[in-house]
């Protein structure tokens, strides 16, 4: 997958929320006939499935512009380390990208910066796209400490530049309704943009179809990163194509 500011990434985290049943129906639903645009090689698509869905939604999908990630990784290789799934068996699966840092996985597994770069690591050996995660609390927002909460969070990244993908989403948007406003966006991936000028900022946080061409239309913002919406397949069918509207705009 092509790392370009002119591109537009439209990915879906499915977390835990989708059966594989439901993942086979999405890939016969999904209605993306936009090859004929001149600018549909600047949209990138990609699912995040759960781990044992990759291997046949890749099948699935092979005839498809979408390519499939996990949604995190082991910072090991290989060895004893029980339930865990490394980043060479998600190549072999056909997976070429993962998310690393999700908020979910910061909050409820206590990933250390230490940790998430270890990953980041792993995913550039195995040659998958590291999508790194980060963003801040309400409370951190709200006490003025946003600029150095997500100062801290990239500090791991800067040396992974230009080979990642950046995926900005405060965490009192995720799954709350809550969506940040076009103004809040752009102060943010712009302060982002100024410390990692060479990687593209997908921002996540409550994004749907009736507010991603709004959301898409903030500078500094090169992509979406969808949780619940990229679920049902019209939804994220018609995310993908306002997508593309927005680069002919
Ligand atoms: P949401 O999730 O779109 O359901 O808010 C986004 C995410 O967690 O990546």
């Amino acid at each position: 997958m092509k790392l370009s500011k002119e591109h537009r990434y439209i990915f879906g985290n499915w977390k835990m929320s989708q059966s594989l049943a439901a993942g086979r129906d999405f890939f016969r639903k999904i209605d993306l006939k936009f090859k004929e645009n001149k600018k549909a090689d600047q949209i990138e698509l990609g699912i995040f499935p759960s781990y044992p869905h990759i291997l046949e939604l890749v099948n699935l999908s092979r005839e498809l512009p979408v390519t499939l990630g996990a949604q995190d990784c082991s910072n090991e290789n290989e060895g004893a380390f029980t339930g865990e799934v490394s980043c060479s068996m998600l190549s072999e699966l056909g997976a070429t990208a993962v998310l690393i840092g999700h908020s979910e996985r910061r909050k409820r597994f206590k990933e250390s910066n230490e940790l998430l770069a270890k990953k980041l690591d792993r995913a550039l050996e195995a040659e998958l796209l590291p999508v790194f995660c980060f963003g801040e609390t309400k409370e951190e927002r709200e006490s003025g400490q946003l600029e150095r909460v997500l100062k801290a969070q990239l500090e791991v990244v800067k040396t992974f530049e230009p080979s990642i993908l950046l995926a900005y989403e405060p965490v009192w948007a995720i799954g709350t309704g809550l969506t940040a406003s076009p103004q809040q966006i752009e102060e943010t991936h712009s302060l982002i943009a100024s410390w990692m000028p060479k990687s593209p900022i997908l921002y996540g946080g409550s994004v749907k179809p009736a507010n991603c061409a709004e959301i898409l239309g903030v500078s500094e913002v090169h992509g979406l990163l969808i949780g619940g919406a990229s679920l049902d397949p019209d939804g994220f069918s018609q995310i993908s194509r306002l997508a593309l509207e927005s680069l002919a705009a």
